[in-house]
């Protein structure tokens, strides 16, 4: 049986996760911000990636030409030149064409809108019933159309010309006729530069962390001493003025990503893309995402973009998608174009010389012109794009448990990596010198763990309550002291998953957890 969102959603407002935006002021669609324990959640999935992607690459691993896989940071604007928009092709392309119904303000994206037309093709005065493919209108609409035409077959609404809208029945309204014509919309979020706010001063917020990459990518190569295989990596906060926000966070108008963006040669390109889309697969994993609500999507190649050469999504069984799944990342081949097009539109040349390619091509006894051709090239790129919003709600909806044996049955199963609290330290009672113990222990935890997350004190209400307050924050190990603390110098764990009980000495407290908060 699916998680219930709702309980999800009840668990992340109450013990602060995620807060709708501007909620005072009755919120603001499609915004969502992060309360203090989501606030440490998400920056430790952001220092995972960072540390996983940037500083260790893929955890040592060598890639597919046997070297140790390099990348390096980069931080860049959520505003950049507007040209930049126009040679990535989100001022021309970065539409969705709708579809609004005037009776019920549903707001449908057209090609997303099949219809029921009557098998005998002439539908003569009966109304041709639309449905969201899926959705609860499908059955609907299909019992309706059967019963005006018998036979009905399934088009999509982009086949139907304009014309005869006005005689489809929409999705979800009672009178026919009330779909609009499609209409376009940018997605992107349009602002203005400088004080004139004048046509002239037109910019954008970033739609995608990418582009920043490729618009630096001459300025790391000659700035540092980067060579080909190597990644780029950029997080940071995306806007997409998304036409339907919905589910809870999945689909936000802003929200961060972190993208890398990997150079290689073009004949390594697709081994790369293997080892990326595997890579990624592990990384998601390794932070408790595993098993059957994870998985591999790969992209037919119709649906991939014209200058793709492959795309792969991992993709995880949201409540919300379950039995189906929605996309958490993308990793796409996505050739030269990026570089290409904004050498084209910046008319500074984005090529790379290769000079190991130019030694081995001279110690094959190349001709130099031969050379000089081959060792310059427009290199190819690999995108694992990741979401980390997604990522949070993933990890949330994933560690989520109801657990009715528990006399707290909400339990929140973080990797110990991710969770927001690394530990809590508990004195049994307010008394008997056990709170001193325990702030000192308290003190000594933050001091060495303080760095990835919170270590709390607790001294109130019955340790039962104290438990399960952890429980439902994620916090994956418990210590208590007691009065054996006071005479054997020893306190108890307690596992948050198990809820079983060690007793280990004091002093070694610290090296046991850095073992168990250990990636
Ligand atoms: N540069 C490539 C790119 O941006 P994308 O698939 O559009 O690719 C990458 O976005 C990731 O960003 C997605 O897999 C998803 O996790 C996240 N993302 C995209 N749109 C989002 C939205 N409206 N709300 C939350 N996350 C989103």
């Amino acid at each position: 049986m699916p998680k219930s969102m709702d309980a999800i959603m009840a668990l992340c407002k109450r013990r602060g996760f995620v807060y709708q935006a501007s909620e005072i002021y009755g919120g603001i669609n499609g915004f969502w911000d992060y309360g203090p324990l989501g606030a440490q959640l998400k920056k430790n999935l952001r220092d995972a990636w960072w540390q996983d992607m940037i500083l260790n690459p893929c955890w040592g691993r060598q890639g597919p030409d046997g070297d140790r896989v390099r990348c390096v940071p980069l931080e860049t604007r959520i505003i950049q030149h507007p040209k930049t928009w126009v040679a990535s092709g989100h001022v021309g392309g970065f539409n969705d064409p709708m579809v609004d119904c005037r009776e019920t303000k549903n707001r449908y994206r057209f090609d997303h809108v099949s219809v029921f037309v009557p098998a005998s093709g002439d539908p003569g005065d009966k109304p041709l019933f639309a449905f969201i493919q899926g959705s609860p209108s499908e059955a609907k609409q299909l019992k309706k159309a059967e019963k005006a035409f018998g036979q009905a077959v399934v088009v999509p609404l982009t086949s139907i010309p304009p014309a005869s809208f006005p005689k489809v029945l929409g999705p979800d309204a009672d009178k026919v006729g009330t779909l609009t014509e499609p209409r376009q919309f940018n997605l992107m979020f349009k602002t203005y530069v400088g004080a004139t706010a004048t046509d002239d001063d037109v910019a954008y917020l970033r739609p995608e962390t990418a582009q920043g990459i490729f618009a630096q990518f001459k300025n790391v190569v000659d700035t540092t001493r980067v060579k080909l295989p190597f990644g780029i990596g950029n997080t940071g906060t995306s806007f997409r003025n998304e036409v339907t926000p919905r589910n809870f966070t999945f689909r936000s108008r802003e929200f961060e990503q972190a993208e890398l963006e990997f150079f290689c040669h073009p004949d390594q390109s697709m081994e790369w893309f293997a080892f990326w889309r595997a890579f990624r697969m592990d990384w998601w994993e390794s932070l408790g995402l595993a098993g059957e609500n994870l998985r591999l999507y790969d992209t037919p190649k119709k649906d991939l973009a014209h200058y793709a050469f492959a795309g792969s999504d991992v993709e995880y069984r949201f409540p919300f998608t379950d039995p189906g799944f929605g996309e958490l990342e993308g990793i796409a081949h996505r050739g030269s174009f990026d570089l290409s097009q904004h050498q084209e539109h910046s008319g500074i040349k984005l090529d790379y010389f290769d000079q190991e390619l130019q030694v081995e091509l001279q110690a094959k006894g190349v001709a130099k012109e031969e050379i000089a051709k081959r060792a310059r090239y427009i290199p190819h790129v690999i995108e694992p794009a990741a979401g980390l919003d997604r990522g949070a709600l993933a990890l949330l909806c994933e560690a989520y448990t109801l657990d009715d044996s528990r006399p707290s049955p909400e339990l929140l199963r973080l990797h110990p990596r991710i969770a927001p609290i690394k530990a809590a330290v508990f004195p049994l009672v307010n008394k008997d010198g056990m709170p001193e113990v325990a702030q000192r222990l308290h003190a000594d935890l933050f001091k060495r763990f303080g760095h990835s997350g919170l270590i709390e004190l607790d001294a109130k209400q019955s340790i039962g309550k104290r438990y399960a307050r952890m429980d439902e924050a994620g916090c994956p190990f418990c210590l208590t002291i007691d009065g054996e603390t006071l005479t054997h110098q020893t306190v108890t764990l307690r596992d948050r998953d198990t809820g079983r009980q060690e007793r280990i000495a004091i002093d070694q407290v610290p090296s046991l957890l850095a073992d168990k908060l250990a990636p």
